[in-house]
């Protein structure tokens, strides 16, 4: 498939850009700064916090927040369980779906859950992390995926 291009000039903290690559939904979401302040506090009670399993993203995305700039996420938006397409809860401590939710994916299938980083939390039927698609910055607000 094509690459496709994403304009981020508009995107707010909080907020998801959905386009499709490969007949695949992308997200694009821009993290708020509580939200990247506690991905790190989550680490525990993940499977691979470290995203450890190449599988899951392309070589230069290392590290916890899985992304080229903190802010923003760049994920195949559909589950590594099953493939359903998990809802996404961005702020922090929805009620009353969970008092210690930090932000993250709920994949109402089978219950997976993931954080904002689509970092699979343990005990869950997904098996690995969301996976974050091949993309680049063409400049500072455009983004190629593919
Ligand atoms: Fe998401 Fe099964 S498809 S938990």
């Amino acid at each position: 498939g094509a690459p496709v291009t994403a304009d981020i000039s508009a995107l707010e903290e909080g907020q998801r850009l959905i386009l499709e690559w490969r007949g695949q939904p992308i997200w694009i979401v821009k993290r708020s700064k509580a939200i990247l302040d506690a991905l790190p506090t989550l680490d525990a009670q993940l499977r691979d916090p470290k995203s450890e399993n190449k599988d899951q993203q392309p070589a230069y995305i290392t590290g916890e927040l899985r992304s080229i700039k903190p802010e923003i996420s760049v994920l195949v938006g559909l589950c590594t369980h099953l493939g359903c397409s998990p809802e996404m809860k961005a702020e922090i401590r929805p009620e009353p779906f969970d008092p210690e939710w930090k932000g993250g994916y709920f994949c109402p299938c089978h219950k997976s859950r993931f954080d904002m980083a689509g970092r699979v939390f343990q005990g869950v039927p997904a098996p690995i992390n969301l996976l974050v698609p091949p993309h680049h910055y063409e400049n500072d607000t455009t983004i190629i995926i593919g």
